[in-house]
């Protein structure tokens, strides 16, 4: 039996009280998730069961207690209150996936201050958009990394700590820079939580904009509640569990899922610092008996595509429950994971907007492969006629997957930019952004995004975003980034330029811009593929209509293409 039961029963007696009272929350009272994730649990007897089992690239290996979370979150929270840091402060996570990325956060929630968790990929112009517009004050960093806060630093006035957790003393320390050595202190045992409420924030995660710059999404220490029950009822975690979620807290799963929920449920999880190889995931889930696995489907894909032989050779019996999110599942991949973990991948859908899974394929209920299964208790998902916002008055048709606004963990605002946060809400519904169809079974069937933006390998990329960055090469004249297929990552960034005169397009200039992008946004945002071309199709105002490159790389009809000027 899941921890989630009978559908119809959940929905009948349904309450976000539920989740209050398993925690102990009492409305009007403080709220702090890093205490939930930390002190709460010591309290519960759970000191010294295990938090965190770490494996970095070369496979060492690091083990923390619920108790050592506490003394070094503290550790982390004493740190930046001695440092001048104020509650409502930003302060920056720009790190791979070691243990003081999510001890870090941990501490970071426990003063007040707002975590900033940024993909440690990224390259200058990403890191730079993003803490500029957050105004962050501190950002803990690697070795590895600080080269690129060093070339921006300048031009960030708020930016006042650049705290180093790696440091071992071989070069200097620049202007702003210290070292911060979470274990080398030993931890902190007291250290007084600062009182957040429910409203106030607690996490900013940056999200791919259509038009603009990335859009900072503001959550708050509310956002527990939602997190808390979806992953006790959707991915059916239990207190025995070996958790293992594949995302990196750079993006919103790997904080909601990969930090906030498991810590708050006071489950083991366990954390592997290293990129995609078939051998070692199996490795890994067979080392730790990884119970629960939280994945993408990209990856899934990758590990049909290394084939099923390859399986034989792990035991993966430890596996109980598998689900999956970030892009939609193919029906292929879920009848895979039948066939070869003998389970199903079960489906979540949600955003960074949305803090917490929406719909889902639940646990103990029949999986519809191909579908994103139906709305959680607590959640009004429908599908909305684009021309008026009002709910289809009988499913099958396609629409706006719109959700009625109010759930704890919703997002309350995207960071200073009130007018882009009014734009998500149509007639009472916030607007997702994607397209679905429902069922008559209330199951929801994913159709596609209703905007320009990529989705690569689960992670959203602004086709205006590598267009500005384009335009920075010296050898651009203008540019398009549209999507193109791809049978791992569902779709990859595509570039059309056009060159400035004296340049000429070769294979040279090809990877010369590709390398470029790389390192000035991050490698999923670089094109796979560049076409030089002499012009771009145009609306009559000048503006690029990707929707025509867009058709011809999907093999589609472009549509109306009555504006086109060069037509
Ligand atoms: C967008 C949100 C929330 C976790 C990671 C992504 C797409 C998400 C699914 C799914 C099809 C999905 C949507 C959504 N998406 N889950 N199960 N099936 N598409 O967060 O970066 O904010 O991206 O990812 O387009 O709007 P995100």
């Amino acid at each position: 039996m899941s921890n989630f039961g009978n559908y119809e029963d959940r929905i009948k007696n349904f309450s976000w009280l539920i989740s209050e009272q398993e925690l102990g929350y009492q409305p009007g009272q403080p709220i702090n998730i890093g205490w939930y994730c930390s002190d709460r649990v010591c309290q519960q007897g759970k000191g010294d069961k295990t938090a965190l089992i770490w494996e970095g690239f070369g496979g060492e290996k690091k083990v923390y207690s619920y108790n050592d979370l506490r003394l070094y979150s503290n550790a982390f929270a004493r740190f930046l209150t001695d440092s001048g840091i104020k509650a409502g402060d930003r302060v920056c996570l720009f790190m791979d996936r070691i243990p003081e990325l999510y001890i870090g956060f941990v501490g970071i929630l426990k003063t007040g201050a707002i975590a900033q968790p940024l993909f440690s990929a990224f390259g200058e112009d990403s890191l730079f958009v993003r803490l500029e517009n957050a105004q962050t004050t501190a950002i803990f960093t690697q070795k590895k990394h600080v080269s690129k806060v060093r070339k921006i630093k300048d031009k960030l006035p708020h930016l006042k700590h650049i705290f180093i957790v790696d440091y071992d003393g071989k070069n200097p320390l620049q202007d702003r820079e210290k070292a911060f050595s979470m274990e080398g202190l030993g931890g902190v045992e007291d250290y007084d939580v600062y009182p957040t409420y429910a409203e106030s924030p607690s996490v900013l995660h940056y999200t791919s904009g259509t038009t603009g710059m990335p859009k900072g999404v503001q959550h708050v220490h509310y956002s527990l509640i939602s997190q808390y029950l979806t992953a006790k009822w959707v991915l059916d975690l239990r207190d025995d569990d070996i958790y293992w979620c594949t995302a990196d807290p750079g993006w919103v799963t790997g904080t909601s899922y990969g930090i906030i929920a498991p810590f708050a449920l006071g489950v083991t999880q366990c954390v592997l610092d290293s990129g995609f190889s078939a051998e070692a995931w199996y490795r890994f889930i067979e080392k730790n008996k990884v119970t629960v696995w939280y994945s993408a489907p990209t990856a899934i894909r990758s590990l049909m595509k290394a084939g099923d032989e390859i399986i034989k050779k792990f035991d993966l019996s430890s596996l109980r429950h598998l689900a999956s999110v970030g892009e939609p599942l193919n029906p292929e991949a879920v009848n895979w994971s039948i066939r070869v973990f003998n389970k199903p991948f079960h489906d979540t859908y949600w955003q960074t907007e949305t803090g917490c899974i929406l719909i889902t394929n639940f646990p103990g209920m029949p999986v519809k492969p191909g579908s994103m299964g139906r709305a959680f208790p607590g959640i009004t998902a429908t599908v909305l006629n684009p021309n008026n916002h009002e709910p289809y008055p009988q499913p099958g048709r396609i629409g706006l997957i719109g959700i009625k606004p109010g759930w704890p963990s919703m997002m309350r605002g995207y960071w200073k930019n009130e007018e882009a946060y009014k734009n998500k809400f149509r007639n009472g519904w916030y607007l997702t952004g994607d397209r679905a169809r429902l069922d008559g079974d209330g199951y929801f069937w994913f159709v596609g995004r209703d905007d320009d933006i990529i989705n690569t390998g689960g992670h959203l990329v602004s086709p205006f975003e590598v267009e500005s960055a384009l335009l920075e090469h010296l050898a651009v004249a203008e540019s398009a980034v549209v999507s193109k297929p791809d049978p791992i990552n569902m779709e990859v960034v595509k570039a059309f330029v056009t060159l400035k005169p004296g340049h000429t397009p070769s294979k040279d200039m090809e990877l010369d811009i590709m390398n470029f992008i790389r390192k000035k946004l991050s490698p999923l945002a670089m094109p796979q593929e560049i076409e030089f071309v002499d012009t771009l199709p145009k609306t009559r105002s000048g503006k690029i209509m990707r929707r025509i490159l867009h058709a011809k790389e999907w093999g589609e009809e472009a549509g109306d293409t009555s504006t086109l000027e060069n037509e």
